[in-house]
């Protein structure tokens, strides 16, 4: 099994951006706990972060085209506005999860929305960098 995981804009400043809402820990320190938790349940997985809207609907072009399993997918500010990338992940049709490190449903009101869920075959929000491992699970169970 073959996934991508994607993080959106600010993410690359994981353990220096409001640390009180997203820990302490660097994307690259997250990264490797994905990494050897996708070694354990024998999952290839890829990494891809930017800043940009257009690179992240890219990469998810590349995730069809590459017929990765599925993708796990932190769209960060993006969650709550970007239609381009809902349509991206419509266009695909590659299964998956959107990941929130923070609650999102219990913060500012215009964090409560995403137009990214309805693309996605789940959403997990508020349990850290261990929403990356859930969702992995998740693709998983859902894939096999
Ligand atoms: C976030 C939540 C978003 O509202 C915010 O814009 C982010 C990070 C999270 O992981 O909690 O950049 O996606």
């Amino acid at each position: 099994m073959n996934i991508v995981i994607i993080n959106g804009p600010n993410l690359n400043f994981l353990g220096i951006r409001e640390p009180d809402v997203y820990g302490t820990q660097t994307l690259e320190e997250i990264e490797t706990k994905i990494e050897e938790y996708a070694e354990i349940q024998k999952i290839n997985c890829s990494f891809f972060q930017s800043n940009s809207e257009g690179e992240l609907i890219d990469r998810i072009q590349q995730a069809h085209l590459d017929k990765v399993d599925g993708i796990v997918l932190n769209p960060a500010a993006y969650t709550h506005y970007s239609y381009a990338i809902h349509d991206a992940l419509k266009a695909v049709d590659v299964p998956t999860v959107e990941v929130h490190l923070s609650a999102i449903h219990t913060r500012e009101s215009f964090r409560k929305e995403s137009v990214i869920a309805p693309a996605c075959i789940g959403q997990i929000s508020g349990f850290g960098p261990t929403g990356y491992l859930l969702a992995i699970h998740a693709l998983k169970e859902v894939i096999k």
